[in-house]
C-alpha cells in the first residue's frame, strides 16, 4: 500500500492522534530526501520495530550555513516516493519551511557540549538547526523509536544526548552505515562528485578500514597513534583532498580518547573534495 502523504504539521499531529487511539507503536525515520539505500535500510529497520512507520522528507533550511548547499541540495521527491512505496511505510511527512518555521518562530535547541566540536566547529550553528528540527518533528510524530544513520555519527550522538537531557520519550537508535560496493559511505551528497572526485573521496573509507585493521581494537594511546598514522598514510592530504579532521574519540560522548581509557572508540574523519564535504567514521570494537 502507498504511504499516506501528509503535508501540514497539524495533519501529522491529527494522524498521530488516530494512531494513539489504536494503541499503535510508532517508529520514525527523519530525512532530507534524496533517498538512497542507507535511508531505505533505516525504514526497513523501523518496520521491524513498530506497527506504524513515518518517514519525513524536509530539507531543513536552518541547519545550512550561509555558504552551504541549501539551494542546490538534491530534491528528488518523485523518486523518493517511488523508493519508499514497496517498503510499507505508513506515512510520508512532507512539511514546508513556512509551516515548520512560521513568522515569529524564535525558539532553538542548543547543545553546549559536543556540538561545538568536529563538524560543529566547521559548521557553526549546524547542530542547533538539526536539534531544533528533530525536536519539532518528534513532537509532531511522537514516535516511540527514531532511527538515524551512524554515518552522521556526531548528529546521532547529539540527538541521543538531547533525548536524554530533555527527558524525551523516544528511543533514539543508530543504524550502521550502508556503503557502496567499493566502501564509500552512502550519502545524498555523493551525487555532487565527479568520477575523479569520487575516487579521491574513496580514500576516506579506505583509510578508515586500513586504520582499523592496523590496530584491530583501540585500547590505548599507542594503538590509537598507530591508527592515525595508518590513516594519514593511506589518505594523504593535498589540494585534491583537504582533510578537516581525523580524530579518535570515545563512542558515547565523543570526548578525546585517553591513554588509560578502555571505553569503546570511534575514528571520525571529514574532508573536502572539490566543493563537496565528505564525512565518515568507523567504530572500533
Ligand atoms: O540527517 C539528516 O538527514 C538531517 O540532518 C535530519 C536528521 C533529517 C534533520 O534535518
Amino acid at each position: 500500500m502507498e504511504p499516506k502523504t501528509i503535508l501540514s504539521p497539524s495533519d501529522m499531529s491529527a494522524l498521530r492522534d488516530e494512531w494513539e487511539h489504536d494503541g499503535a507503536r510508532v517508529a520514525f525515520v527523519p530525512t532530507m530526501g534524496a533517498l538512497h539505500q542507507g535511508h531505505l535500510a533505516l525504514v526497513e529497520r523501523a518496520k521491524t520495530l513498530a506497527d506504524r512507520v513515518v518517514v519525513s522528507i524536509f530539507v531543513n533550511p536552518i541547519q545550512f550555513g550561509p555558504n552551504e548547499d541549501f539551494e542546490k541540495y538534491p530534491r528528488t521527491l518523485k523518486s523518493d516516493l517511488e523508493l519508499l512505496s514497496p517498503l510499507g511505510a505508513d506515512a510520508v511527512f512532507l512539511p514546508n519551511a513556512t509551516s515548520m518555521y512560521p513568522k515569529g518562530f524564535q525558539t532553538y535547541v542548543t547543545n553546549r557540549g559536543m556540538a561545538n566540536d568536529l563538524d560543529g566547529a566547521s559548521r557553526p550553528g549546524h547542530f542547533d538547526g538539526v536539534l531544533t528540527v528533530v525536536l519539532k518533528l518528534f513532537n509532531l510524530v511522537r514516535p516511540h523509536a527514531a532511527i538515524f544513520g551512524k554515518k552522521d555519527y556526531q548528529q546521532w550522538r547529539l540527538i541521543m544526548a538531547m533525548a536524554h537531557d530533555l527527558a524525551l520519550r523516544v528511543e533514539v537508535l543508530g543504524h550502521d552505515t550502508i556503503r557502496e560496493e567499493d566502501g564509500l559511505a552512502m550519502s545524498s551528497r555523493n551525487r555532487y562528485l565527479s568520477a575523479d572526485e569520487r575516487k579521491i573521496g574513496l580514500r576516506l573509507s579506505q583509510g578508515l578500514f586500513a586504520a582499523r585493521s592496523a590496530v584491530k581494537a583501540a585500547k590505548d594511546k599507542a594503538t590509537v597513534e598507530t591508527a592515525m598514522v595508518a590513516f594519514r598514510t593511506m589518505v594523504g592530504s593535498g589540494a585534491e583532498l583537504k582533510m578537516d579532521y581525523v580524530e579518535v574519540r570515545r563512542q558515547a560522548d565523543l570526548t578525546p580518547f585517553a591513554a588509560t581509557n578502555d571505553a569503546p572508540a570511534v575514528m571520525l574523519v571529514a574532508g573536502r573534495v572539490g566543493a563537496t564535504r565528505l564525512i565518515d567514521n568507523l567504530e572500533f570494537e
